[in-house]
């Protein structure tokens, strides 16, 4: 996708400022090198363009695109270590870097961060919470409560990846005091296209090649995953279908928006057909 490079500058910039007055120095160093290393940002860009979509300003969404940015890479921290990954967005994974104490300490300070972000506005902060709830029932499905079933599948990706989206967008919405109609559309555009999102990285797993995709592959097999293909015995472009059908079922939500700016609707479409075709 084509980047929207003004978005992309701001929000980069209210994420380094978030993390660079932590205490101490310490803890410092090791959110801000965690948040700012690599990452494609796709959660904070839903934020502001549903944000824009909806006639608010990128300005007015960028708190709570930081703070979704943040609890993402937290979640992202927690996730590495239980999948015992040393790679993460071209780098060292955080436990790989500073050890399992230090990763655990630094994704409890990108947490705070981002709880300080939301705070002032009770809706913002109903909206996040929900999605962590689902966020922990997601790692727990994934770990012990195991999908047998293509619908038990679609739960757990909605859980474990869609929810944060629909909390992304919805937050977007939020910022521009839209209506709940409008809040739910958008949060159900932005949930199928992580549900679409989380299927891709299935496939990606199973097919790309580590150097392009900066995370090392083949992990879902070898730690017996429950990803699409290993719960199902789909082929990896019969799983694209999957995530294709996703990406359309999110178009005909978004089409329950009323847009008010249709460059920000362009390039949410954009985003939708960049999930199912990323190669990293
Ligand atoms: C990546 O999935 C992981 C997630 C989408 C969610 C992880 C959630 C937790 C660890 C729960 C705890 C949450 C917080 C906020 C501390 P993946 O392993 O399929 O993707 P990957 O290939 O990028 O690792
Ligand atoms: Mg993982």
């Amino acid at each position: 996708m084509e980047r929207p490079v003004r978005r992309q500058a701001l929000i980069d910039d209210r994420l380094e400022a978030a993390v660079t007055n932590v205490e101490p120095p310490a803890l410092r160093d090791r959110v801000s090198d965690t948040a700012l290393v690599g990452g494609k940002r796709v959660r904070p860009m839903v934020t502001v363009l549903s944000c824009e979509l909806v006639g608010g300003t990128p300005a007015d969404a960028l708190d709570f695109a930081v703070g979704i940015e943040l609890v993402h890479t937290a979640s992202l921290v927690v996730d590495d270590i239980i999948d015992r990954s040393p790679i993460r967005r071209d780098s060292p994974s955080a436990w790989s870097a500073f050890g399992h104490d230090a990763a655990i300490v630094t994704s409890d300070g990108l947490l705070g961060e981002a709880f300080a972000l939301f705070s002032a506005d009770p809706t913002a902060m109903r909206t996040v919470t929900a999605a962590m709830v689902e966020l922990g029932e997601g790692e727990a499905m994934e770990l012990v409560a195991t999908p047998s079933t293509e619908a038990e599948y679609m739960t757990l990706a909605r859980r474990k990846t869609g929810a944060l989206f629909r909390a992304a967008a919805a937050l977007g919405a939020i910022a521009a005091d839209a209506d709940p109609e409008t809040v739910d559309a958008l949060g159900e555009y932005a949930e199928r296209v992580g549900v679409a999102f989380q299927i891709r990285d299935d496939v990606l797993d199973a097919v790309a090649d580590p150097e392009t995709l900066g995370k090392p592959t083949g992990r879902d097999a070898s730690l017996d995953r429950p990803s699409l293909l290993q719960v199902t015995d789909l082929s990896p472009d019969a799983a694209n279908e999957r995530a294709r059908e996703q990406v359309d079922l999110a178009i005909d939500a978004l089409e329950r928006v009323e847009p008010v700016d249709r460059d920000a609707r362009a390039y949410l479409l954009e985003l939708a057909e960049f999930v199912v075709e990323r190669e990293q």
